[in-house]
């Protein structure tokens, strides 16, 4: 291809996926992606300047006004940041300011750090205090005017919004720039209603965002509950600030939401702290964050320092490794699991997400994999949120070249060939085989995990091997391996066998729950295995009540009920127990509450503790008869902060809940 042709050919692409990203709300390519496309076309107009032109995406800040809203110019238009993504950019970025500046050594820049929120840019235009317009950034000089919609920013649920007439004494003309976003689990609940309604859900929160607010209804926005937090304002006459984080203060004065995470920060190593900090604690937060914005604080400096031609020159976005990334599906295949469910297992091209090579994804069950009709060989958005197994979000049709296979399901087991069914009314595909090895080394290693029998080494391979050599055809088998047993495995030492030997024994020491768990029963998790233990003594007495008996059980649903029953009543089930029982497995009871100061309430655990897992905190609370929740609000008795504690601590302050540090803790654990 000639460069000519080239640089149209990208030119073409990169207009395509903007439409998309930007009026549609729904990606064709990932950000990395875009960006490679964007620097290959910026290399071959630096080689040939004569083609550049002026409306070459290069040129633009990225962004396309829809048809649909009126255009709205912006009084300054609004640029993007420059991105750094590894130590050395930052201190280039850094050398760059200093060097600009002319500090001295002995000279601190002070940089106010703030998350970098992954939702879309608004302007708010106020006069007089009154919000008067207020417009998406569009291609960053003439943005959308969706003022009507802003209007409804913060109006659901308690989120951060705008309001729509500043408090105390603003100046008189005021532009104020921030991020609208949703919070992740409003995201997840406006997904699941789309779903209801048999609409496409939107690939994530941002597009949830963008696609929330940029509708010609705004009474549909009305009912989304969008947030809106600032990170910067313009005035027209005299700034009378002095710093940035001033600015905030005067912002939050004002009647905004500044965002608690904010920091100051002397000089870089403060800098990379903070982000180091953030990075970590980046899926505690209730929103998404694809990085950190790091800004000279001084308005002086930030105003002699100035812009590049996109970018400010005071400001840089540290940018996380992303979590999203287009791939090509290489295969589909149906994986079984310990309770015999298939799922289908999506084999990519292997990507970097979240700092990981991922080569597969999942798909929860045949229903998703035809909604969201991936395809082998299809391209697909693939996300990883924390450290959970990436998720197929969507396939890119629009990217199909017509060599593209549907994935059936298999009608017998890949494993064991028995028949697979699916019953009315389930989402599932299950192998009916009562032998299949496929679900007897998810058995084993359920059982031998860590939370459940914790048998130190009796890992998926070594399951593998018991299960093929057909020396374990359930859990109780593990008991009646000897050492010489375990030394005749293939690839076996004697160190080896002598610990595997060890752990099983040392498993027997164990308790009623964790055995209730590691034995798998549909329906009982940690939680409920917990639950069902406290109510009945032993085995024995749960292996006979019956489902009216288990319904009386705090938590225990007809669901559970069933499914506990059902599992008892096979007779091979009762029988395994009976043997785990007589090889010498003696469960005991978890000690009995003990009582005291947590009897009965709702405890919140935020940040690091230095004495304590958050595990171990939250089982040394629940022995004590209190109980561990994710979020707080006016219930929560306590808060326990620790280190670097976050948005959880922000809020027990707000709510006047009591908050107390490791040490108080530790003196109420007595
Ligand atoms: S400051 C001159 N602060 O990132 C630009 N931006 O590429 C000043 N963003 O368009 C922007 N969080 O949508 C700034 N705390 C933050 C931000 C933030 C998210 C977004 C914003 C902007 C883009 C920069």
């Amino acid at each position: 291809m000639s460069a000519q042709a080239e640089i149209f050919n990208l030119r073409d692409l990169l207009r395509k996926a903007e439409y998309a990203y930007y009026v549609l709300d729904q990606p064709l390519y990932s950000d990395s992606e875009y960006d490679q496309m964007l620097t290959a076309l910026q290399t071959l107009e630096v080689e040939h300047p004569e083609l550049v032109s002026f409306d070459s995406p290069t040129q633009r800040v990225g962004g396309v006004p829809s048809e649909k809203f009126v255009r709205v110019e912006h009084r300054v238009p609004m640029l993007s940041l420059g991105n750094v993504q590894t130590d050395e950019e930052l201190d280039e970025f850094d050398g760059r300011v200093r060097k600009l500046l002319e500090l001295t050594d002995s000279q601190t820049v002070e940089y106010i750090c703030e998350p970098k929120l992954d939702g879309l840019a608004v302007e708010l235009v106020y006069q007089g205090g009154a919000f008067i317009k207020g417009s998406t950034r569009g291609d960053g000089i003439w943005g959308e005017d969706i003022t009507v919609n802003l209007k409804t920013v913060g109006q659901v649920g308690a989120n951060a919004g705008i309001p729509h007439q500043l408090k105390g004494r603003p100046p008189q003309n005021i532009e104020v720039r921030g991020e609208i976003f949703l919070q992740r689990k409003h995201f997840d609940a406006l997904n699941r209603q789309m779903e209801r309604q048999g609409k496409a859900p939107f690939a994530n929160p941002r597009n949830g965002a963008a696609g929330s607010l940029r509708q010609l209804d705004w009474r549909i926005t009305a009912t989304r509950p969008l947030s809106f937090i600032p990170y910067q304002a313009l005035v027209t006459v005299g700034e009378f600030w002095e710093t940035h984080w001033e600015k905030l203060e005067a912002l939050a004065a004002y009647g905004f939401a500044i965002n608690p995470e904010n920091r100051s920060c002397a000089g870089l190593d403060e800098v990379k702290r903070y982000r180091d900090t953030m990075a970590s604690r980046r899926f505690d937060l209730d929103y998404d964050t694809d990085g950190v914005v790091v800004k000279v604080n001084l308005l002086d400096w930030q105003k002699r320092l100035g812009f590049a031609s996109k970018n400010p020159r005071w400001a840089v976005a540290f940018k996380y490794p992303p979590q999203e990334q287009v791939t090509l599906v290489r295969d589909i295949w149906a994986s079984v699991g310990r309770t015999g469910v298939l799922t289908p297992v999506v084999e990519v091209e292997p990507v970097q997400l979240s700092g990981a090579v991922i080569s597969r994804a999942t798909i929860n069950n045949e229903d998703e994999l035809r909604r969201k009709d991936v395809r082998i060989g299809d391209h697909v958005l693939i996300r990883r949120a924390g450290e959970v197994i990436p998720e197929v979000i969507k396939s890119i049709p629009e990217r199909r070249t017509g060599i593209e296979r549907m994935f059936i399901f298999p009608e017998h087991c890949p494993i064991c060939q028995a028949k697979v069914i699916r019953e009315e009314g389930s989402k599932f595909h299950y192998c009916t085989g009562v032998n299949c090895p496929a679900q007897l080394v998810g058995r084993l290693t359920h059982f031998a995990q860590r939370r459940a029998m914790d048998i130190d080494g009796l890992g998926e391979k070594l399951a593998h091997q018991l299960v093929e050599s057909k020396r374990v055809k359930n859990v109780a088998d593990l008991y009646q391996m000897t050492f010489e047993d375990w030394l005749s495995l293939e690839r076996m030492a004697t160190k080896s066998a002598r610990n595997i030997t060890d752990a099983v024994e040392r498993s027997k020491d164990t308790t009623f729950k964790r055995l209730l768990y590691g034995l798998g029963i549909p329906e009982v998790g940690e939680a409920t295995a917990a639950t069902l233990a406290r109510h009945f003594d032993d085995i024995e007495r749960l292996a006979e009540a019956t489902e009216e008996g288990l319904m009386q059980v705090r938590d225990i649903g007809p669901e559970s009920a069933r499914a506990i029953r059902a599992w008892f009543d096979e007779p091979q089930n009762r029988e395994m127990v009976s043997r785990l029982i007589s090889l010498g497995i003696t469960p005991k009871l978890e000690p009995q509450a003990v009582g005291g100061e947590f009897a009965g309430k709702t405890v919140v655990l935020t940040g690091t503790l230095s004495r304590y897992s958050r595990e171990e905190a939250k089982a040394e609370i629940e022995r004590r008869g209190g109980k561990v929740s994710g979020s707080v609000s006016r219930k929560t008795a306590y808060v326990i902060a620790g280190e670097d504690a976050g948005t959880k601590l922000t809020k027990a302050r707000a709510l006047g809940v009591k908050i107390i540090d490791q040490a108080a803790f530790v003196a109420l654990l007595g």
